[in-house]
């Protein structure tokens, strides 16, 4: 359905080029759960937003493919962007929050997100649908709950409600960008639910990221996992989690809670210095400078796609040294 092939995105700043994304390719099937997951900063907010074409003005994107159903999301003019964003691929974000009008009830920002798909609908079918949508994403109370104001509503809730609208142009694909970030864990745990259910229900595809590779581990069909723009090990989540090849992927496991215990663990015990500069990119692994097992190839180019399979399934790692034995790499400081 979406199907992205050596994304390139550059900022122009003052400090002079930054390559925020380098060389990404992933494809999304209906009703798949893709989980993005990487440290702060690794790419995966703007690979988000050059799926909808959103990028700010000193952005820089390139593209080999862009497609969605078969159609070249670069070649849209302004009118079939507008048939797409919303409708064909939604996205919620990290603090659902700033996305609302205080001075508008929920019910009368529904209407309005789902007048601007269709302006055709007159007021009974348009309420009608707010109502159905408030109760997909099982706000309570509904109907009397159109009337109130965002401010009367926790987190959790206002999270709901942005799924509500978008999920109110009926897209195929959906992309939620941190949405639990700011949540408590027993919230998060009930907006993924709600996401699976949406899975079941619609066949709702979801692009899910986050840096918490604990809260997507038990919920996304396939993984990419992203470090410096690059992404550096991409398959099917079960693969990744019992034989992940790239070090980093071991390391983010390794440094793994389990869901719901990460708020009362201290320092992550693993994974120690600091995620690379963006202005001056590493020219080999972007992982090098904290990998337990750099070698000096491994600093000489960014390493090329290895793919690994077992039986049916197969996944792809940068790693040039990567093997069976790189889950263990981080344990008891030997290797
Ligand atoms: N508008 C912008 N101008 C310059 N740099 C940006 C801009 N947006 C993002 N970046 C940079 O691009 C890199 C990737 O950012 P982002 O995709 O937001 O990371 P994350 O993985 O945390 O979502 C970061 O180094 C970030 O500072
Ligand atoms: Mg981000």
């Amino acid at each position: 359905m979406l199907t992205v092939e050596n994304l390139n995105v550059d900022f122009t700043t003052g400090g002079g080029l930054l390559k925020a994304v380098r060389g990404v390719s992933f494809s999304v099937a209906p009703g798949e759960i893709l989980g993005v997951v990487g440290e702060s900063g690794s790419g995966k907010s703007v690979t988000a937003h050059t799926i909808m074409r959103l990028l700010p003005a000193n952005g820089d994107m390139k593209a080999d493919t862009l497609t969605f159903s078969g159609r070249d999301v670069l070649e849209f003019d302004r009118e079939e962007l507008r048939g797409y964003r919303g409708r064909e691929v939604a996205m919620i974000f990290q603090e659902p929050g700033r996305s609302f009008d205080p001075i508008y009830s929920i019910g009368k920002s529904l209407v309005e997100t789902l007048q601007a798909h269709e302006p055709d609908l007159s007021d009974e079918e348009v309420n009608a649908r707010s109502l159905r949508l408030l109760e997909e994403v099982h706000v309570q109370n509904a109907r009397e709950r159109l009337g109130n104001f965002p401010h009367q509503f926790s987190g959790g809730l206002l999270q709901r409600i942005m799924i509500a609208h978008a999920l109110a142009g009926d897209p195929a694909l959906l992309i939620a960008d941190e949405p639990t970030t700011a949540l408590d864990v027993t919230i998060q745990a009930g907006i993924i639910d709600l996401l699976l259910e949406l899975r079941r229900t619609r066949n709702l595809a979801i692009i899910f990221i986050t840096h918490n590779l604990a809260l997507i581990s038990g919920f996304a069909d396939r993984l990419l996992v992203m470090y410096g723009g690059l992404v550096l090990e991409e398959g099917p989540t079960e693969q990744l989690l019992s034989a992940p090849r790239h070090p980093y992927t071991a390391g983010l496991l390794q440094s793994l809670v389990p869901f719901g215990l990460h708020h009362s663990v201290e320092a992550l015990p693993v994974l120690s210095g600091s995620p690379p500069d963006p202005l001056r990119p590493e020219p080999g692994c972007p992982f090098a400078p904290r990998c337990p097992i750099v070698r000096p190839r491994c600093r000489e180019g960014v390493p090329a796609w290895t793919s690994e399979r077992d039986g049916d399934t197969s996944w792809n790692h940068r790693c040039v040294v990567g093997g069976p034995k790189s889950a263990d790499l981080f344990r008891g400081g030997e290797s």
